[in-house]
């Protein structure tokens, strides 16, 4: 079987890093042709470099890390330290990575690789705001049609928020890039905090992948452990969501996920309820639909998964 051509938008992030893990480990799937990073979490400067470290953990070198844009479209940047750390990789020692950013900038990346390849090829897994696909398509709309499968990690429904009480981090962290993607986009597959918060790193599941002697699968431990003492903290509950590794373990499993197609629109004026994801099942056609809203997942069958590929990398 030929391998999927995939990039990654991500801003690392503790539960970034655990996605690239889970990439990295599966090269028999994935041509991970580049990481492509952005403001988030933390800032751009700090999103790139550790992606950069994360793929040095890893032994994945290979893989080029193309950092991208440095803030917002509209809004005024918004980090998530608190969950993250102020390096954003919690309270993992980081380094200087040997290996330099790619030259170029993450948004030409973006058109180039997915224009330059077959038309639905190239399968694209966003994990942080959406700021650097929203400037992709504003340089190239044809990319819309061209992306092949598109995974992204963001929004609420029926979870409320967690950044806000109405909305998720990476939606409201820029809004206006994401209402930029959903209404170019279409069967876009997202993993909002309905799903992801089904998905919680319980202690047995930590212990498992703890005691895999694999640096990577270390490295994941470690950040694990540190979002569930921010979860305890922050939030009063005892297991951390494991968010953005759905995208990557939706890609490698579909058929631990299940789906429903809906219109999703993003608010982008109310200062009450920015980045609010409106999700609408009640379609009046087919043709209505944007989006496909994960609404349930089999949540040991994704830390088997996760499980199994980090004892491999
Ligand atoms: C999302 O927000 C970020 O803080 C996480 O990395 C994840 O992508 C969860 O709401
Ligand atoms: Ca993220």
């Amino acid at each position: 079987m030929s391998r999927t051509p995939l990039i990654i938008d991500c801003d690392p992030g503790v539960d970034d890093a655990v996605a690239l893990f889970l990439a990295f480990a599966a090269p028999d799937v994935f041509d991970l042709i580049g990481i492509t990073t952005v403001a988030g979490n933390v800032n751009a400067e700090l999103t790139a470099r550790n992606a950069r470290i994360l793929r040095q953990i890893a032994g994945r070198e290979d893989v080029p890390v193309y950092a991208g844009c440095q803030r917002p479209l509209v809004r005024r940047p918004v980090e998530a330290d608190a969950f993250h750390g102020a390096s954003g990789l919690g309270d993992m020692a980081v380094f200087e990575p040997a290996a330099p950013a790619a030259a170029g900038h993450a948004v030409d990346f973006l058109v180039q690789a997915v224009m330059s390849r077959p038309a639905g090829s190239v399968a694209l897994a966003v994990t942080g705001p959406m700021t650097n696909l929203a400037a992709a398509l504003a340089l190239e709309p044809r990319l819309a049609s061209h992306l092949g499968q598109v995974v992204a990690m963001g929004g609420a429904r029926s979870e409320g928020g967690n950044i806000t009480a109405s909305a998720e981090y990476n939606i409201y962290a820029d809004p206006h890039a994401a209402q930029v993607v959903f209404e170019a986009c279409r069967d876009v597959v997202v993993l909002g905090l309905d799903a992801t918060h089904q998905v919680r790193a319980t202690d047995d599941r930590l212990a498992a992948i703890a005691a895999i002697p694999r640096p990577a699968a270390k490295a994941a431990a470690e950040l694990l452990v540190f979002a569930n003492r921010v979860e305890r903290e922050l939030v009063g509950g005892t297991a951390s969501p494991l968010h953005d590794p759905c995208t990557i373990a939706y890609l490698l499993a579909p058929q631990l996920f299940t789906t429903r197609p809906c219109r999703l629109s993003v608010e982008t004026a109310s200062p009450l309820t920015l980045g609010h994801t409106a999700v609408e099942f009640r379609l009046k056609s087919p043709d209505e639909a944007n989006a496909l809203w994960v609404s349930a997942v089999d949540a040991q069958g994704v830390f088997d998964l996760l499980t199994e590929r980090l004892a491999r990398l």
